[in-house]
């Protein structure tokens, strides 16, 4: 799979979206490195806390498939509907950061039909490490 293919799939999860409270609606596609890929959607919530976002279900989703090595993830989101950019939040950035290596890359869906491609430790240098515990 291509990483343009990775991203369509993230664009074309955003259709899942359950977002009534916020009208953002988020796809993310993940691919392991043995080449399984999940998708995701954010899935909002009344109780707003209990929202989970769309990178988090397509982690979710693979490591309770027994995956957990990634090595990339696409995310595509924006307001009712459009491709607008948006980056993962921090959260999600920390729960990648459990499994994914420092170079898991990042894919960033555009609002003009590009990508950009970030490493997970651009987004998130310094994490909070399983080894500091
Ligand atoms: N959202 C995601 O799905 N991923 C992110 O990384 C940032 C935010 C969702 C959560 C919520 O449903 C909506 O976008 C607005 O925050």
């Amino acid at each position: 799979m291509t990483n343009k293919e990775l991203v369509d799939l993230a664009i074309k999860s955003m259709k899942n979206s359950y977002s009534p409270y916020s009208g953002c609606t988020v796809g993310a596609a993940l691919i392991t490195k043995s080449g399984k890929v999940f998708t995701g959607c954010n899935v909002e919530n009344a109780s707003f806390s209990a929202t989970v976002c769309a990178e988090r279900t397509a982690v979710f989703k693979a490591v309770s498939e027994g995956e957990k090595e990634f090595s990339a993830i696409a995310i595509a989101g924006g307001k009712e509907g459009k491709v607008q950019g948006f980056m993962p939040c921090g959260v999600c950035r920390q729960v990648l950061s459990e499994f994914g290596a420092k170079d898991m890359k990042i894919l960033v869906a555009k609002e003009d039909g590009n990508f950009n491609t970030f490493t997970l430790n651009e987004l998130l240098p310094k994490a909070f490490e399983g080894d500091f515990i």
